[in-house]
């Protein structure tokens, strides 16, 4: 334990702070008004939101946390011991004991010490930052404000690294999006760094199902804070009874879809947008995507971005892996081989 005050934590913006709000506002307008209403995902995470999600983390159906946690307290180690990185960047802040077992791994395996979580909201970085901080004194933690896509490129390296994400969050972003993601991740390793990458897998359609619909129903609870939190922040008077929790395998994108669905007609309004929005009964407000992976799936996935699968670690009941990547070799040119 060390005091608070000496904690070597910095927090720095990749991109100058947008408005949050603004954005958010342009964001629920173009869901609320479109053919099939959607809402983005980043918005259920609010302090009560955040909180819930934590609950759903260790509800008996939600297996991703365990499974995960499961293979790198077994694994760890021998994560680390390929790579021997210098640092540690983690998409998305972790105060997780998932966390813990990676930050001490790299520090037994190459006495790295640097810790860069990305995230895009500050208030989360700043608690994890300092929790971490807390426990290792030796830790050096260099907060990024940012989003992966655009801003992983500029996180200035200091020695091997190695890049994590966990969680299965992957599994929020479309096909398109997330090849955008590998990418980007791929051009901000170098040869000789790694990349782990939490993966939930495909299987039986009642154990997906059960694990975004819980029997207390705090999935549910979770899904509908997202209109707790416009009603809050852009003046809305959404009544949330109205709205039922739905959850659904997606046969042909390998995908949970979870949505929003108005037990009967709605007509809400929303001040900050100057917006009156209707619902029919049985209308669908889609809030998030949870793709589930398969191991050729994600070979090519990353085949696709430029990188080369080198482990693939599951838990016992294989319901859920950690991948392990790295950049593909460079490939030699046919075009430029000469004939002999
Ligand atoms: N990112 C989490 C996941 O994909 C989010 C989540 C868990 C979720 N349970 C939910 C989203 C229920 C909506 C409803 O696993």
């Amino acid at each position: 334990m060390r005091s608070g005050g000496d904690a070597p934590v910095t927090v720095t913006h990749l991109t100058a702070p947008t408005d949050h709000r603004a954005q958010m506002i342009e964001d629920v307008r173009h869901g609320l008004t479109a053919y099939r209403k959607h809402l983005a995902s980043k918005y259920f995470y609010d302090a009560r939101g955040s909180e819930l999600f934590d609950q759903i983390t260790r509800l008996p159906e939600y297996y991703l946390t365990r499974a995960e946690t499961e293979i790198l307290s077994e694994r760890a180690d021998e994560i680390m011991k390929d790579v021997q990185p210098d640092e540690l960047i983690e998409l998305g802040s972790g105060s997780s004991h998932k966390t813990h077992l990676l930050v001490e791994a790299m520090y037994r395996s190459s006495t790295g010490r640097r810790y860069v979580p990305v995230d895009i909201s500050e208030e989360a970085l700043r608690t994890a930052a300092s929790r971490l901080c807390d426990d290792y004194e030796w830790l050096e933690v260099e907060g990024l404000v940012g989003d992966y896509v655009p801003d992983l490129g500029k996180i200035r390296r200091r020695g091997r690294r190695i890049i994590v994400f966990l969680g299965s969050t992957i599994g929020n972003y479309v096909p398109t999006l997330r090849h955008s993601l590998l990418r980007s991740v791929a051009d901000a390793l170098e040869p000789g760094d790694g990349f782990v990458l939490g993966l939930d897998l495909v299987k039986d359609e009642p154990t997906m199902i059960a694990a975004y619909d819980d029997a207390q129903g705090v999935s549910a609870e979770f899904n509908k804070n997202i209109l707790y939190v416009i009603n809050r922040e852009l003046g809305g008077d959404i009544p949330v009874d109205a709205f039922e929790h739905v959850t659904r395998f997606d046969r042909e994108l390998a995908c949970m879809a979870q949505s929003l669905r108005a037990s009967r007609e709605v007509v809400a309004n929303i001040r900050a947008l100057d917006l009156a929005v209707t619902f029919i009964a049985g209308e669908e407000i889609h809030t998030e995507v949870s793709c589930k992976f398969s191991k050729p799936q994600v070979e090519q996935e990353f085949d696709a971005a430029g990188m080369r699968l080198d482990s693939w670690f599951m838990d016992d009941g294989e319901g859920f892996a950690v991948a392990v990547a790295s950049l593909q070799p460079p490939q030699e040119d046919s075009n430029l081989r000469q004939p002999n």
